[in-house]
């Protein structure tokens, strides 16, 4: 007889000891090695936080040095990758591309070691990399346009919006994309999180990992609820509509996507950062439209919520739409990006995961039958 109580979803196991990430819902506070979200955006490049989470600790300027220099010269993607890109079925969605390019980039990686089950996600530093190329590319080539190789120069976010446009992005939009990589880069144990270790468990490889939790990201209970706020806010249309729009959407039921967290019960301190850079971003553009939309999504829902005394507040995808639309972003590539700055989180959790390895091996309650009998076909 086991004493485990059965937890639908999991919910509330505890299923693994972790010094990666500390989520903080009570306060709004997110930890990433111990240093909070706040320090590491203000302080940190998204390859030093990369570094942090595959280390455990901030590199050193030597240590710094050497690893950006491997990560920057793993940066471009070879033919054969480029092809798939190409060739990948058109009304396809970038994440299923995602997905099969991470098994196939396992099958480049040149060191024997590599291949091996407990191959170093440290050294394989392609799924972190080469994702972000892959994106890039991708959305390169379906709209029409070539491949545009990495610059060594830039910086992770800066270099990604290279990629994406031909040009050096201005010193804010470098800025804020690459603080927008960290701010995604880990969030404890959450479900492509839980499926990477799970993977990891089994003493597979990290890229199995990686192309399985992209898979778990793909699903819009998990990643993609950005999109569904830029939807909503393409809806409203203008300032001065939001108001009777949330009203309406609540009369109706409906969710009011970006609000919300299982987690945090005050604001996400990632949305108190994005809505930062949403205002500079517009004032750098003169145009406030949705951060005027979105203000005024907020304090009507807020509004309407605490007269239920329920307190309510955004989370990290209420303002991320609009700052990557204002980078122009294209939607598609909202989840995506959300997948290539998860990456290291995935296998810093992954490397835990070997540290004191026990396989996942959950038991389900059964509530089917017994002791039936099989009728024959011409029977049933
Ligand atoms: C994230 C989410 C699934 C968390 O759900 P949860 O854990 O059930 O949230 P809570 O327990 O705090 O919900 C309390 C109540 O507020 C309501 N509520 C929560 N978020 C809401 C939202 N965004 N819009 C409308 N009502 C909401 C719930 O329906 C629930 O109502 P009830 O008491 O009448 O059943 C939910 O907030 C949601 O669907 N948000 C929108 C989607 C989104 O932004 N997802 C990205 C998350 S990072």
């Amino acid at each position: 007889m086991s004493n485990v109580e059965y937890s639908k979803g999991l919910e509330g196991v505890i299923a693994a000891e972790s010094r990666i990430c500390k989520v903080d819902g009570e306060n709004g506070k997110l930890y990433y090695e111990g240093y909070s979200i706040g320090d590491l955006v203000e302080h940190c490049t998204f390859e030093e936080v990369t570094y942090l989470l595959l280390y455990g600790k901030l590199p050193n300027e030597g240590e710094f040095v050497s690893f950006q220099t491997h990560m920057r010269a793993s940066r471009d993607i070879g033919e054969p990758i480029r092809r798939m890109i190409q060739e990948f079925p058109n009304d396809s969605h970038p994440m299923e591309l995602l997905q099969s390019v991470v098994a196939y980039l396992s099958g480049y990686v040149e060191h024997k070691i590599e291949h091996s089950a407990y191959c170093n996600c440290r050294d394989t530093l392609h799924q972190v990399v080469q994702l972000t190329t892959v994106v890039a590319a991708y959305e390169r080539y379906k709209s029409g346009h070539s491949y545009v190789r990495p610059s060594k120069s830039l910086s992770h976010g800066a270099n990604f919006l290279y990629m994406l446009s031909g040009h050096e992005p201005g010193e804010l939009e470098a800025k804020i994309m690459d603080d927008c990589l960290i701010l995604h880069a880990e969030h404890g144990f959450n479900a492509s999180t839980f499926t990477a270790r799970v993977v990891a468990s089994t003493i597979s490889t990290c890229y199995s990992a990686i192309s399985a939790a992209i898979g778990a990201l793909f699903g819009s209970l998990h990643g993609g609820a950005n999109e569904k706020v830029m939807e909503m806010v393409d809806d409203i249309g203008q300032p001065g509509q939001a108001e009777a729009w949330v009203n309406k959407a609540l009369e109706e039921k409906r969710k009011i996507m970006g609000m919300g967290h299982r987690v945090y019960k005050a604001k996400d301190p990632r949305a108190v950062i994005m809505e930062d850079y949403l205002y500079r971003l517009s004032e750098k553009k003169s145009d406030f439209r949705y951060y005027q939309i979105l203000k005024e999504v907020e304090r009507t829902f807020r509004e309407r919520m605490e007269e239920k005394g329920k307190p309510i507040y955004p989370n990290v995808d209420f303002f991320s739409g609009a700052v990557y639309r204002l980078l122009e972003i294209p939607t598609r590539l909202f989840t995506p990006i959300f997948a290539m700055a998860r990456a290291p989180g995935w296998l810093a959790h992954v490397l835990e995961q070997r540290q004191d390895n026990r396989l996942y091996r959950p038991k389900a309650l059964y509530v089917g039958e017994r002791d039936k009998t099989v009728v024959p076909m011409s029977k049933r």
